[in-house]
């Protein structure tokens, strides 16, 4: 159909557009229902139909619509479009009772599928091993009515150090090198930003928030100044854990850690304590499991020793206290007392699975990860 076939509107008022919208319908109907005839012999009937009628160049709507606008008075151009999309309406129903009477052959061959073909198998996913020896490590102490915590990744000197009994220039400091964020010479020096380098930092954030008692573990991420070899990441990940209250002694954190220990390797493993040294326990202790390689017996993953090294603790030292007890009073070393311990989940899990790369964990290789799905 050309432009100059399309009838002139004779003028725009209501009874005329009414007049002129029933002929249109009149005709899409009369030839929706001779293409309904044809279809015997015409499979493309229906589609020459929608083609003549709403196709997008072609298309009658189109054309009648664009040439009635054109010419409309602004007044009339609102009710003019109404029409129109009423009678686009009318003519997609029309197409689609038809197409309700099924699609072409050519059409349901074109979408068949092969159920002859194997399917797109997908991959399972599974956990991380280092959150999965997290979550372990959290549920291990959940068990004995520890709650979870977390705080900042990118921590104040103060919460880092400071509060955890490392004075400005201690040689403490020189253990946990981090990166610090540029330009914050206008800050405090106790404002400044860094990466924390251990989760303790939260031990200070949960004394804050809450009085005693106090029971909980904080996962998460730390950041040191470490070369990364075999066995050492510059990003790793810790489990911290704290337990304040009256009369809370060292044998509870034997027994605690030692319960933990057994829990997470095997209750044939024994601990043994050394002394160590925290700026914020007193008295310290590295906390040692008899070598689940060679139960004791020494080999070369122990050294020799028959022992395996492997996480931080001691008695909360009352300095640390008494940085809490500014915010919460009830932080009162002379009547409260308390145990931390700290330990490394990526060691953990190399221990626990057999791994000698710590790399593996962040290299997100398949043929490594996949052992653990
Ligand atoms: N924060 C210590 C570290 O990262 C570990 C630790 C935590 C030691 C709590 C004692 C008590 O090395």
């Amino acid at each position: 159909m050309t432009i100059e076939s399309i009838p002139d509107l004779p003028e725009y008022s209501e009874a005329s557009l009414d007049n002129a919208f029933a002929l249109l319908e009149r005709d899409a109907r009369s030839e929706a229902a001779a293409a309904h005839l044809r279809l015997e012999n015409d499979p493309d009937a229906w589609e020459n139909f929608r083609l003549g009628w709403l196709g997008r160049k072609q298309g009658r709507l189109n054309q009648i619509s664009s040439k009635w606008l054109k010419s409309a008075p602004p007044e009339a151009r609102k009710s003019l479009g109404m029409r129109f999309n009423a009678f686009k309406a009318v003519l997609e129903a029309l197409f689609a009772s038809a197409s309700g009477s099924g699609p072409s052959d050519a059409a349901l061959a074109a979408e068949a599928i092969d159920i002859t073909l194997p399917g797109t198998r997908r991959l399972t996913g599974a956990e991380h091993p280092i959150t999965r020896t997290l979550n372990e490590i959290v549920s291990v102490f959940a068990a004995l009515g520890y709650s979870v915590g977390v705080g900042p990744e990118v921590e104040t000197d103060y919460y880092n150090f400071e509060s955890m009994n490392f004075p400005p220039g201690h040689p403490a400091r020189d253990t946990q090198d981090t990166l610090v964020v540029a330009n914050q010479d206008r800050r405090q020096p106790r404002d400044r930003l860094l990466l924390r380098t251990h989760t303790s930092p939260v031990q200070m954030r949960t004394m804050e928030s809450q009085p005693p008692p106090v029971r909980i573990v904080i996962p998460g991420k730390v950041h040191r100044n470490d070369a990364a070899d075999a066995t050492h990441s510059p990003i790793f990940h810790q489990v911290e854990g704290l337990c304040v209250d009256t009369n809370v002694t060292f044998s509870d954190l034997k027994g605690t850690l030692d319960h933990a220990m057994k829990a997470l390797f095997g209750s044939s493993v024994k601990t043994r304590f050394f002394p160590s040294f925290f700026p914020f326990t007193e008295p310290s202790a590295d906390v040692q499991i008899s070598c689940i390689f060679c139960g004791g017996k020494g080999c070369r993953k122990c050294k020799q020793s028959g022992w395996i090294e492997l996480l931080g603790c001691g008695m909360v030292d009352p300095a640390v206290f008494a940085f809490a007890a500014e915010k919460q009073p009830a932080y009162d070393p002379k009547k409260i007392s308390g145990f931390a311990f700290g330990m490394g989940v990526e060691r953990i899990a190399m221990m626990k699975y057999g791994i000698s790369e710590i790399g593996q964990f962040y290299a997100g290789d398949m043929r490594f990860l996949g052992q653990f799905a």
